[in-house]
């Protein structure tokens, strides 16, 4: 069972696939899925039952994920969406119902990310960044919520470990990527009464497609900064830390020891946490960009 629905008629609702796996029955959609750990999430959820809507921007490219996808016999469709527009993000919430007749879980994975200080950065690109990791989670959420509220489904926003302290570089994409879990927690308690989860998972160094590109400080794509292979989890590890997350209905997961002693150091030694990360920039700052 699959589509394409980019432009084209939608197909008549499907049956989920039946069978075994933690998410059999259930329909999801993950943004930005056309590559990386979106791919990879979304993998991992259709081998454990899930139809799943892949997304991204690049319509070569996400067809290309989505063929794979079919060759391995998964249950997917794909949409072409901006998810920083909102009426695309109706489309693709609509792509969801047309073609499988349920929504029960949202992964807002699609970013930008960037390589640039703040002083150097041009307004209209500190904003792409920004908006593409807010309301690149608000609309698709909006669009949603009402489908994920007749299921009791469940919303995760991916984030990550930089958000939780800061990082030089990186101004809009921490900005961003911190509001994400203060939006988290205020529609969990805003709806409670709906039984919707909502979670944040604050993703670690992980490796990276070789494509992947990040915006300059003038917005132009850059390779991201170069990692020792020691500190990064694989895509496939971060994609089943996700599920996990999303199985155990979690409000928060930190991956990565790294991660959690930033959020120790923030918690409880926040002046020695950014006299390291000040050191560090000096010494390391490859590292950083
Ligand atoms: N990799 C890491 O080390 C790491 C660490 C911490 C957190 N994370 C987070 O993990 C998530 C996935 O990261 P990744 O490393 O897999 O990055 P990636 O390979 O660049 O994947 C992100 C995907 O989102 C798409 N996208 C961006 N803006 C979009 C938009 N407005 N509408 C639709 N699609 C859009 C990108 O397409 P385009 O190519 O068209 O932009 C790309 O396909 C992100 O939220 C990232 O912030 C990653």
């Amino acid at each position: 069972m699959s589509d394409n629905i980019s432009g084209q008629p939608l197909p008549a609702a499907q049956p989920v696939p039946a069978g075994q796996g933690a998410f059999v029955g259930q329909v999801a959609i993950v943004t930005g899925s056309e590559s990386g750990i979106g791919r990879e999430t979304a993998r991992a959820l259709c081998a454990a039952g899930a139809a799943v809507v892949l997304n991204g921007r690049n319509a070569e490219r996400l067809e290309h994920t989505r063929q794979g996808f079919v060759r391995a016999g998964f249950a997917v469709v794909s949409c072409v969406a901006d998810v920083t527009d909102y009426a695309s993000c109706e489309r693709l919430v609509a792509a969801a119902i047309q073609a499988f007749g349920r929504l029960d879980v949202l992964i807002t994975n699609a970013s930008i990310s960037q390589r640039a200080y703040f002083a150097d950065m041009q307004p209209e690109v500190f904003q792409r960044v920004f908006d593409s990791n807010v309301y690149g989670s608000v609309y698709p959420l909006k669009a949603a919520l009402p489908h994920l509220t007749r299921t009791r489904g469940s919303v995760t926003f991916i984030s990550s470990i930089s958000a939780l302290n800061g990082m030089p570089s990186g101004s809009a994409y921490c900005a961003g990527k911190a509001a994400l879990a203060n939006l988290a927690h205020t529609l969990r308690l805003e709806l409670d009464h709906t039984g919707v989860h909502f979670g944040i998972v604050h993703v670690g160094f992980t490796q990276n497609d070789p494509d992947k590109r990040v915006l300059d400080a003038a917005g132009q794509p850059v390779l991201i900064a170069h990692r020792p292979a020691r500190w990064q989890k694989t895509q496939a590890e971060v994609a089943a830390i996700i599920l996990r997350h999303i199985r155990r209905r979690r409000r928060r997961t930190v991956i990565s020891a790294l991660g959690r002693l930033i959020v120790v150091m923030h918690t409880f030694f926040p002046r020695l946490g950014d006299w390291i990360v000040l050191t560090t920039t000096r010494r390391l700052r490859h590292f950083y960009e």
